[in-house]
């Protein structure tokens, strides 16, 4: 393990121009291939993506909202983990849907009070979850994905799962289908990702609560339970994102759609035999997978908490000393969480054949942190451990009765401990030669210059003002920022650090007194950042090579540029200087003091445009670098069938017409020969 730091000194390719094409765009001497769509078939005898809303079977075919994704190495033939750049296993997310797409004529009954159909109900539930292809880059130089591979998977939100760490067994897990609260089925909402260095996968359970229905039922819950319930997002009266629980089941046994409904009276009216009141706390873990082993049972590792978990990144492992694991909590004013393993890097370790034991002598036990903030550049991670501070049983505001009950109300927790709220914690990164930890927040409509959602030293920008070509200001942070920290001793145990704002969000028409803060130029402004990603390939001399990738999930600068991918030179924590930023909104003003890193005008640089009413979410590479498979998430998702509003990936070959958009994968890499991507 380097620990140089080395940057390239350049960036060398030409920036693409902000546009609004219906095709991916990169640098010349860039190639784009398409590798895996949505319907994609992943096993042998599975038909061709009919793409016309007719097309079944999706727990055999890739699902929709391609994002988070990590490539491992397999060796030339066979099942075992190698380092290749040429055969691996792509694992990646499938966070969400686009229902309009995915039917004939779009969903049908989607608002009530008929049932929806149970076909588009069982096609939409498989259409979320985890894929797992094996992909390969011929003589050629072509990449594609082995339809046929008896490694491919499909996770799915009805794969069977295991629940791990302290909250394993707990009283609050057991339904009708978990008895003893040890086993649950499957994972939805799987937002970003991380890559363990013992070759497994970290999916991350997001917005999981707005798949719940709940009914009136408050008078039949402890008000603790109602509390727990509120902070997590499952008030009463609510039908579910799309009311899966109205579908009709197969047979009297068949709870595929019974489990989405939490509501307290209809478990009890059933007898007992629907009773899912627990079900959302099966929800809002980060799960281990084996990708290696197709039979493998994932492992939801509870002693990470439980929250809108957006990403989990390991931060640099070093013999001797335990490893930590960032994460982010993606909603408005939520926070920044760290968990630090009680058990020391063994180097070893990632060559063992039993993945998921590694995964559960490093994952299992430890101690969860959340981040505060402070003014002057400093900050603490704040220990949830039941017993300590405000976490106990005496609590009047809430009484905690265990560590499990603290990770089960892991945001309450927080809350009670005084964590910083910060503006939407998108993804983690963290720079492989010198440990530093990078997280975006994308943007936060709520921050006011005063008030409860002040803004502070961390999350300084609380509106945005009119644009040249005479668009609205915006009220909040409006265009985000990423954050970056270095650990005291620059250790993963630290319980201290320092901070900075690595890049601040905006166009580059806007002011830079306030708002355009890190002086970005017509080359590299972006809005909302989310995806994170540092590039792992290695200079000759074989020192880390810390290129940062940013990918961009934007509403508010989509009128002047579908969204985007950057490549960055990262610098380091404190390069910059303490800056003065006034926000001013409906009267109220504020004046705080950031600290801003070095401006990355001059080293950061827009490397690809996507389709669009696309994201750009996910991204990995092969080992060397010089395949860099990204992911395109939900283009055209303002359409339907009789509305198409972008023909992507179709129209990445020249192909126009009317074909439904497709989340898909994409690869990209050098046309005259080989290189690093981005360098
Ligand atoms: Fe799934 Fe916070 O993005
Ligand atoms: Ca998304
Ligand atoms: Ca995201
Ligand atoms: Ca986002």
């Amino acid at each position: 393990q380097s620990t140089v730091t080395v940057s390239p000194a350049t960036l060398d390719f030409v920036a693409v121009t902000k546009n609004k094409n219906d095709v991916v765009t990169v640098p010349a001497n860039y190639a784009v291939t398409v590798l895996y769509r949505l319907g994609d078939p992943l096993a042998a005898g599975v038909p061709a993506y009919a793409n016309d809303g007719q097309d079944t079977n999706f727990a055999q075919r890739a699902g929709d909202h391609h994002d988070g994704m990590s490539y491992f190495g397999l060796a030339a033939t066979g099942t075992a983990p190698a380092t290749s750049n040429t055969r691996g296993l792509l694992v990646m997310n499938h966070e969400n849907i686009t229902e309009s797409y995915l039917h004939l004529n779009g969903p049908t009954n989607l608002s009530g009070p008929a049932a929806r159909p149970t076909a588009e109900v069982v096609k939409e539930i498989e259409a979320h979850g985890v894929s797992v292809v094996e992909v390969s880059r011929a003589a050629s130089g072509a990449w594609s994905y082995n339809q046929a591979s008896a490694l491919n998977r499909r996770i799915t939100p009805n794969t069977p799962m295991r629940f791990n760490g302290p909250v394993r067994g707990n009283a609050a897990l057991v339904t009708v289908a978990s008895a003893d609260g040890t086993t649950g089925r499957g994972t939805i909402n799987n937002c970003a990702n991380g890559q363990m260095p013992w070759n497994t996968y970290l999916t991350c359970e997001e917005n999981w609560a707005g798949y719940f229905r709940r009914d009136a039922d408050a008078a039949l819950r402890s008000a603790k339970q109602n509390r727990s319930l509120a902070r997590y997002g499952i008030g009463e009266g609510r039908a579910g994102n799309y009311r899966w629980t109205s579908a009709a089941p197969a047979d009297a046994n068949d709870t595929r759609f019974a489990r989405w409904n939490a509501t307290a009276d209809v478990a009890l009216a059933a007898g007992g035999a629907q009773d899912f009141r627990n079900e959302p706390n099966h929800f809002g873990w980060v799960v281990e997978i084996d990708p290696y082993d197709p039979a493998s049972t994932p492992r939801k590792r509870t002693a990470l908490g439980r929250m809108n978990h957006e990403g989990c990144w390991i931060g640099r492992t070093v013999a001797g000393v335990k490893p930590a694991f960032y994460m982010g909590d993606d909603a408005q004013n939520e926070y920044i969480y760290k968990f630090v393993s009680n058990t020391a890097w063994t180097a070893a370790d990632a060559g063992a054949a039993d993945r998921l034991a590694i995964g559960d002598k490093y994952l299992d036990a430890g101690t969860l942190y959340v981040a505060k903030f402070n003014a002057d550049g400093t900050g603490q991670w704040l220990p949830l451990v039941f017993g300590q501070g405000p976490l106990t049983a005496a609590n009047a505001d809430f009484a905690f009765v265990d560590q499990a009950d603290v990770l089960l109300n892991t945001r309450i927790a927080a809350d009670l401990l005084g964590a910083t709220p910060m503006d939407r914690p998108e993804w983690t990164a963290v720079n492989p030669a010198n440990g530093e930890m990078y997280c975006t927040l994308t943007n936060n409509s709520s921050r006011r210059p005063t008030g409860t959602r002040a803004v502070d030293a961390a999350n300084p920008r609380a509106y945005t003002d009119p644009k040249t070509d005479g668009r609205a200001a915006g009220t909040g942070n409006v265009n985000g920022h990423v954050v970056r920290l270095r650990e005291n001793g620059d250790t993963t145990e630290a319980t201290a650090f320092a901070w900075d704002v690595y890049a601040f969000g905006a166009g580059e028409d806007l002011e830079a007194t306030n708002i355009n803060l890190s002086s970005l130029t017509a080359e590299n402004d972006f809005s909302s950042p989310d995806g994170l990603w540092f590039g792992a390939a290695t200079n000759p001399s074989g020192q880390v090579n810390p290129l940062l990738w940013l990918q961009t999930d934007d509403g508010a600068y989509t009128d002047i540029t579908n969204n985007q991918m950057l490549a960055a030179l990262p610098g380091r924590v404190g390069d910059g200087a303490a800056r003065s930023v006034t926000s001013t909104l409906a009267g109220a003003t504020a004046t705080v003091t950031t600290r801003i890193g070095a401006a990355p005008g001059t080293r950061l640089k827009r490397f690809l445009v996507g389709p669009r009413e696309c994201e750009i979410t996910g991204i990995t590479s092969t080992p060397d670098g010089e395949s860099l498979f990204v992911n395109i998430q939900h283009p055209g998702e303002g359409g339907g069938p009789a509305n198409i509003t972008s023909s992507w990936p179709a129209t990445q070959s020249g192909q126009q017409g009317t074909s439904r958009p497709r989340s898909a994968t994409i690869v990209i890499t050098k046309v005259d020969g080989n290189g690093v991507v981005g360098l």
